[in-house]
């Protein structure tokens, strides 16, 4: 059942202090996709979660780099495809781009011009919700292009980071918190 998927999931988590700088607690996900049961675990439990809560889903948008590794697995078992958001400089063509502020630095994220239509319904997928920054920034860039986000998805929620409230009014679906 879900509880034991979500203990699999749990298990395969591991946190290194002070990386990559001093205070900051990381949450390392490598040892999810080291196992191929704890990997179908977290597609399984995203799968089941679209199904319930979402009714037309056009494309799974997923964050670079860690979203890229959940994403393209949950789009297949979808049938849907998958979109890339990209750190600045890394996609060719005409781009939307956004800056945003993380836990442990600034960044800018860019989509192609042409990856999602305006109307398309998208679900947008991360590893982890830390100060949402990420995820907000995202949700900016699917507003530009007018797509619709129906709900974020991450495997991590940082709950003390309020994470949550940033991102809102979109929702944030998380399988594991701290
Ligand atoms: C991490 C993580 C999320 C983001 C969350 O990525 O994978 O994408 O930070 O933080 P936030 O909620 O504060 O925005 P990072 O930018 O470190 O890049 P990486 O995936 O390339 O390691
Ligand atoms: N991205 C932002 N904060 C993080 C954390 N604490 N662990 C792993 N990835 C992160």
């Amino acid at each position: 059942g879900s509880e034991s998927k979500l203990q699999l999931v749990h298990k395969h988590i591991r946190a290194f202090p002070d990386f990559p700088k001093k205070g900051v607690l990381f949450r390392d996900i490598c040892p999810i996709l080291k196992d191929a049961a704890a990997l179908t675990a977290v597609i399984d439990l995203f799968e089941e979660h679209v199904r319930i809560s979402h009714q037309q889903v056009d494309l799974i948008v997923g964050l670079d780099a860690r979203g890229f590794l959940f994403g393209p697995l949950l789009a297949q078992r979808l049938g849907v495809g998958f979109v890339l958001i990209r750190k600045k400089g890394k996609l060719p063509g005409a781009t939307v781009s956004v800056s945003y502020d993380l836990e442990y630095g600034k960044a800018e994220a860019e989509v192609q011009e042409d990856a999602v239509a305006a109307g398309q319904k998208v679900l947008i997928i991360d590893d982890l919700l830390a100060t949402g920054g990420t995820l907000y920034a995202a949700c900016e860039l699917m507003r530009k292009q007018q797509a619709e986000v129906l709900g974020c998805m991450v495997v991590i929620e940082l709950r003390e980071l309020n994470g949550i409230d940033k991102v809102k009014p979109h929702s944030v679906f998380s399988l594991v918190q701290y």
